[in-house]
């Protein structure tokens, strides 16, 4: 099938098999490799990309429901001065480790701070409850967050 979406700010027109999830589609198709497979069962967050300003788990998602969607990967985010921000300040926050985690977790503060400029901690808690880290112990991508909002 034939799918039109937006990537990166990028329009695309690309010959798809439907079933190919969107975490393959990146990866093998368009060779995008931020975005990782790590559970590839909607449990860990390695795959987030942003579809449509929203934090979504590519690995759940058929390519063929990107048809007319805007999508944001780390590669598009990392671009922007939102973006720039963001890394930074987790690299400042020390919440890069062995960075599995972290293209995920940027979307997922991006995704955030989008929509609520000043959250608690409690509110930063909730946004990542949906990507893993299995080294940093989250503080210190909580304290990303603040730097970012300084
Ligand atoms: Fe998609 Fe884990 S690889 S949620
Ligand atoms: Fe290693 Fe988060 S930095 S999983």
């Amino acid at each position: 099938m034939k799918l039109n979406f937006t990537l990166n700010h990028q329009p695309q027109s690309l010959e798809i098999s439907a079933t190919m999830s969107v975490l393959e589609l990146l990866r093998e198709r368009l060779n995008l490799s931020a975005c990782k497979e790590g559970c590839g069962e909607g449990e860990c967050g390695a795959c987030s990309i942003l579809v449509n300003d929203k934090l979504v788990n590519s690995c759940l998602l058929a390519s063929a429901q990107l048809e007319g969607a805007e999508v944001m990967t780390l590669e598009g985010l990392r671009e922007t001065d939102k973006g720039r921000c963001l890394i930074e300040a987790l690299l400042e926050a020390k919440g890069v480790q062995c960075g599995f985690c972290s293209p995920g977790m940027v979307l997922a503060l991006y995704a955030l701070l989008n929509e609520n400029r000043y959250p608690t901690d409690d509110q930063i808690r909730e946004a990542l409850s949906g990507n893993l880290c299995r080294c940093t112990g989250y503080g210190m991508i909580i304290d990303a967050a603040h730097i970012a909002l300084k």
